[in-house]
């Protein structure tokens, strides 16, 4: 069912039918008898505890897909343990020129550049109030994923994290650092251990629930960065990871050379950093004698990936791409899959 219609909404612009598609479907949920149906369809409780928060299943969706809050409902009713929302930044922004988010058919890929499009740290948190006076009794955990504007210098980015962290303080169950996207130019450089030093330092400082502040990190980087990252896990009692964000990586693809230079840069998503970002997920936790707290993203499209990265060492994990490939029952067959 889900495959023809998915032959049809891939006729059109990737990004025209990502919010067509949740419009939709918000649309359908305002009905609550309908609502109530797709939810029992898609419902998939597996409870797991992790960073001290209880998950009602270990499945969430990464960042990026709902990147302003707008549709935590839907997302909850179509099964998702968990919603990370943003990249949120402190001031919004329009993020690059469209088109700039692509589909790789053969691969089961995407490759996107969107650069950070969101509406600011001030409208998302007053949403997200209002969604969470208005859902009292909801059990999604939301996480918040925050980045900085592109035109803040990188000496100044920690100021942006800041803003960020201070402004979804109270509406969010735990926060992730975001210095891997390969779309805001010069990012990725925050990977580095002093300036992620900085960073976590600040915002430790300002934690008065202790609220778990996660690292997403970059399928690319080298051996040294990763051991830097692993040292200051030892250093400032970093709460965890997020492995991996999309890779810049343009190898071992099935898509022709001359499709993926007309596509241009970005980020790549989807089967092709199965493997990778597993494996790192893997030496992350041999590294760390399965101390360091792991999500595991990239790929997953399957049980069997999801229980591949668990097994590496992942005690979450999210997918996107995947639920774009495989469509809504994703969470349901995850989860029934691990729960046999
Ligand atoms: C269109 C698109 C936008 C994304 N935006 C963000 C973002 O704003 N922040 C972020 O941390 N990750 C972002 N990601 C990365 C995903 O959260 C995820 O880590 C990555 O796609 C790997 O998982 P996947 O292979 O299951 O897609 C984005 C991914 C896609 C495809």
């Amino acid at each position: 069912m889900y495959n023809l219609l998915r032959n049809i909404l891939f006729l059109f612009d990737a990004e025209k039918v990502h919010y067509f598609s949740m419009n939709i479907l918000k649309a359908i949920c305002k009905i609550s008898f309908i609502k109530w149906i797709i939810h029992n369809i898609y419902k998939a409780e597996y409870p797991v505890k992790a960073m001290g928060i209880e998950f009602s299943n270990l499945v969430g969706l990464g960042a990026g897909f709902d990147k302003n809050a707008k549709y935590l409902t839907e997302l909850e009713t179509l099964g998702f343990g968990f919603v990370e929302i943003g990249t949120v930044t402190p001031k919004p922004q329009e993020g690059n020129q469209k088109p700039r988010l692509f589909r790789l058919l053969q691969d089961k890929a995407l490759i996107n550049r969107m650069g950070f499009n969101n509406e600011g740290a001030e409208i998302i948190s007053n949403r997200l109030s209002n969604w969470r006076k208005n859902n009292p009794k909801s059990k999604l955990i939301i996480g918040g994923n925050i980045g900085k504007n592109k035109s803040t210098p990188n000496e100044d980015a920690w100021k942006d994290y800041e803003s960020c962290f201070i402004a979804l303080y109270n509406h969010v169950d735990y926060f992730v650092v975001n210095v891997s996207s390969p779309n805001t130019p010069g990012l990725r450089a925050l990977q580095e251990k002093e300036s992620l030093k900085q960073i976590f330092k600040v915002l430790q400082n300002i934690n008065p629930k202790k609220k778990s502040i996660l690292l997403k990190i970059a399928p690319d980087l080298s051996n040294d960065q990763i051991n830097d990252i692993i040292d200051l896990w030892r250093e400032i009692q970093l709460d965890g990871l997020i492995v991996s964000n999309t890779t810049i990586d343009r190898n071992n693809l099935k898509t022709s050379k001359i499709e993926i230079e007309k596509i241009g840069i970005g980020g790549l998503s989807g089967l092709p950093i199965l493997e990778k970002s597993t494996e790192l997920v893997n030496y992350i936790h041999i590294q760390t004698e399965g101390n360091l707290f792991m999500i595991g993203s990239g790929g997953i499209f399957t049980a069997q990936h999801a229980s591949d990265k668990i097994n590496s060492g992942a005690t979450l994990i999210q997918v996107w791409t995947g639920f774009i490939y495989e469509g809504p029952a994703i969470v349901k067959n995850i989860i029934r899959a691990l729960k046999n």
